[in-house]
């Protein structure tokens, strides 16, 4: 590999290469700092729109937004009244959204991580393995598109059981992933296909598919890096 390879395809290459594989936080810093940020939407995702209404959470409960990004997602489930508790890697996307929303937040230390807050959101800066129950507080449930498929296969086990860890039992969630041949595009996203949502988070919670269509169409750009094909599958989850 030539040093002149950038370092973005590097950290993918080593993804592919070693193994067990590991995404460097630095991956995701480089992304934000370069507006890299193809996976951010313009718009409110159709999914979160259909399926979340018929999860009947109470007004006012706390949803947290793992891997949130600057998802304007956030906003749409702080506008039904949700107290919004994301965790996002970097300054900027946290940042970003703030200011996106015009609001001035607060910012506190919270054990290695720092909570960002305004309106109605309190956004944590940092790893998300490095949240524990207490910062989170008690949630009734949770949102995640692009989160688990954002992990190599190594991190999504270590993610779903931390998920287990942090969220209370009777706790809803909707998943948004998506699946392809993984022999045609490296991740992020990665290919979760179905079977895999299911192996991984059986032992812990219900899991409830409620849909899968090949988005490919609304995806050009997945096009362009080889797919000739791209489901995106949506799954409510409950914790038990
Ligand atoms: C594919 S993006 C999805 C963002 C958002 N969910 C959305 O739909 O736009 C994944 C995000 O996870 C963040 N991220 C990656 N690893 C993380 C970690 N270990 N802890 C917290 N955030 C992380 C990245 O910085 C990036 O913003």
């Amino acid at each position: 590999m030539s040093a002149r390879t950038p370092a973005n395809a590097r950290t993918r290459l080593r993804a592919r290469t070693e193994g067990p594989t590991r995404v460097d936080p630095q991956f995701w810093h480089e992304r934000w700092e370069q507006g890299q940020i193809g996976f951010h939407q313009p718009d409110y995702h159709p999914a979160l729109l259909a399926a979340w209404p018929t999860f009947a959470l109470a007004p006012g409960s706390r949803v947290f937004v793992p891997l949130c990004g600057r998802s304007l997602d956030m906003a749409w489930l702080a506008a039904r009244s949700h107290t919004v508790v994301g965790i996002e890697l970097s300054p900027i996307a946290v940042e970003g959204f703030f200011e996106h929303e015009k609001l001035v937040p607060t910012r506190e230390p919270c054990g290695a991580l720092e909570r960002w807050r305004a309106g109605r959101y309190e956004l944590l800066c940092g790893d998300f393995f490095d949240l524990d129950r207490e910062a989170l507080g008690e949630v009734a449930g949770w949102y995640d598109r692009a989160a688990l498929v954002a992990l190599p296969p190594d991190l999504r086990r270590r993610y779903v059981e931390r998920l287990a860890e942090l969220l209370p039992a009777g706790a809803r969630g909707l998943l948004v992933t998506v699946d392809y041949d993984q022999a045609r595009m490296d991740g992020p996203p990665f290919s979760v296909p179905p079977v895999e949502v299911e192996g991984l988070y059986a032992t812990a919670f219900d899991v409830e598919p409620l849909g899968r269509h090949d988005c490919l169409p609304e995806n050009p750009r997945f096009r362009e890096r080889g797919l000739a094909s791209l489901f995106e599958s949506t799954f409510r989850l409950t914790r038990r």
